[in-house]
């Protein structure tokens, strides 16, 4: 059903009757147009040639590839960042991430700093609409002291799930089925162990990751349902940890797939897609449910053959490169998204707009970089977004964004490797290839050379004119966001203190291994 907001706008009319007639047809064809719900899913470190419907040809994903196929696959959309925290900060408020201070780089169990509460997120936006809100997953936006970042203080009623990354631990001998197997990976030490969280308390600690994933699909099914039976619209927000490194998958999954552990990860998200919908459907929510899939960066390839593949992309995960941040991306919504394939501009910093939107949820006052994307999705127009911004993962005011994209065309001011994106052929991606000028920038036709190969500046033939006039366009796009930009306090740099790393026994020595739940 459209929003509310704009049909009462039209109804300014002398003519009531005339304007009931307009209002009502046929644009509202039931009595009642509740709005939707929505049920955001986020994939972690998922490149875009990852989806065997994207091309991969060992990757086993049917439901995802039947999610693209039935509902609007966006080839040309981007995450905020090359990296996870300020990537879901900007998705859950629609703000880049230096407005918000989520930089540089992300955060870690003992970090000070989170999302600052005075943003407004998705999830605040929606729960002021009565909305029931509730996320399972991956949240990464801080924890702080006595838990003061985390979701149930900002807009979500329910929170199941681990507060920052699943390598952010010890993690020897968790990830593998069956569970205390020993196993590949070590993670990060000198931490407490990972925990999982329900609403603001421990309930494990460490996570037995072959158990976890269904887990969360019965959190969220009883969530679906719970709403289902109260007749209240809501908001699923479910961050996956797959495919971050180290990979992991249950009892159902494990060995399953024939790209090895990457693929058995990504076969149990795809399976955990599969639940969602199927939850949809058992409540006759299906019709009424826009479903959204996308990821917070591109993969990590320095993990080898449990990093993931952007396929023809440049580079990866931490990179501006087009492999950093252009994302596989659907819209489903069964009855209403007609299903294809879109090749406008769109990003997750649309995502609340939109969102808003379909709520009809008015947005927040303060500066947004996202837009509504609703022309798109329903087929009634293009994408608001021309221009995308890539900021780097230790954005500065100095240097601004490091590359800018227009319409067709990308130009890189600044390049620079990142070890997230090593260990392939392509030297330009690694982490020891240093923080690059162009001046001229490095320019693509992205239509053309989607995988950056040919700088129209440097071929044999002179730039057309059509090309400089482009890259004019986008030089002065650059000056004008960079000016205007305004960079919130970072977070990162609050530091850290091992104090408020979560603990399940609190008083326990020696930390940080102690922090164990009995
Ligand atoms: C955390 O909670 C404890 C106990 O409720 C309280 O004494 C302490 O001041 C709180 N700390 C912060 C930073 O809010
Ligand atoms: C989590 O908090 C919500 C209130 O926001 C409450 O309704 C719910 O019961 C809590 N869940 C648990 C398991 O305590």
């Amino acid at each position: 059903m459209q929003p509310a907001a704009p049909r009462l706008a039209r109804c300014r009319w002398p003519w009531p009757w005339l304007c009931v007639c307009l209002c009502v047809w046929p644009w509202a064809p039931r009595a009642v147009a509740a709005p939707p719900s929505l049920v955001l899913v986020l994939a972690d470190d998922l490149g875009y040639g990852d989806l065997s419907g994207c091309g991969h040809p060992s990757s086993d994903t049917p439901h995802l590839d039947g999610l693209a196929a039935a509902g609007l696959r966006f080839t040309d959309f981007y995450a905020s960042s090359p990296v996870c925290s300020p990537s879901r900060a900007a998705l859950l408020t629609g703000r880049y991430q230096t407005r918000s201070g989520v930089y540089p780089g992300v955060f870690y169990p003992g970090s000070r700093g989170g999302l600052p509460l005075a943003e407004v997120t998705l999830a605040e936006l929606l729960k002021a609409q009565g909305y029931a809100t509730a996320m399972v997953g991956k949240w990464h936006l801080g924890l702080g002291a006595n838990g003061s970042f985390l979701p149930v203080h900002q807009g979500f009623d329910h929170f199941l799930g681990v507060p920052y990354s699943h390598d952010q631990g010890p993690c020897q001998n968790l990830t593998c089925f069956p569970p205390d197997t020993a196993c590949f990976g070590t993670c990060d030490q000198g931490v407490v162990p990972v925990p999982l969280l329900l609403n603001r308390s421990i309930v494990q600690q460490p996570v037995a990751f072959p158990r976890l994933v269904p887990h969360y699909t019965k959190f969220a099914q009883d969530f679906i349902a719970d709403c289902a039976r109260h007749g209240r619209p809501f908001l699923l927000y479910y961050a996956s940890h797959h495919t971050h490194y180290p990979q992991f998958a249950s009892q159902g999954y494990a060995g399953r797939s024939r790209r090895g552990p990457f693929g058995d990860a990504l076969l149990e998200l795809d399976g955990a897609v599969g639940s969602l919908l199927q939850a949809l459907r058992d409540h006759g929510l299906d019709g009424h449910t826009l479903v959204f899939f996308t990821s917070d960066n591109g993969p990590e390839t320095m993990r080898m053959a449990r990093g993931g593949s952007s396929g023809l992309l440049k580079c990866g995960k931490g990179t501006t490169y087009e492999g950093g941040m252009r994302e596989p991306a659907v819209a489903y919504w069964p009855g209403r998204i007609a299903p294809g394939v879109t090749h406008e501009l769109a990003s997750t910093l649309d995502i609340l707009p939109t969102m808003a939107a379909l709520a009809g949820a008015p947005l927040p006052d303060v500066e947004l970089d996202g837009y509504d994307l609703t022309p798109v999705l329903f087929g009634q127009g293009p994408s608001p977004r021309q221009t995308m911004f890539y900021y780097p993962p230790a954005p500065s005011k100095a240097l601004g964004v490091f590359a800018v994209r227009q319409g067709k065309y990308k130009a890189h001011f600044f390049t620079q490797g990142a070890f997230h994106s090593d260990t392939t052929p392509d030297a330009a991606c690694h982490g020891l290839t240093p923080l690059t000028p162009h001046e001229p920038p490095l320019l693509f036709d992205l239509e053309s050379d989607p995988a950056e190969n040919y700088d129209l500046l440097q071929s044999s033939t002179a730039p057309s004119p059509v090309v400089l006039r482009a890259l004019k366009e986008i030089q002065m796009q650059k000056m004008q966001f960079d000016q205007r930009m305004v960079f919130g306090d970072s977070q990162m740099k609050k530091g850290s203190d091992p104090a408020l790393e979560p603990c399940c026994v609190p008083a326990c020595t020696p930390k940080p291994s102690c922090c164990r739940c009995p």
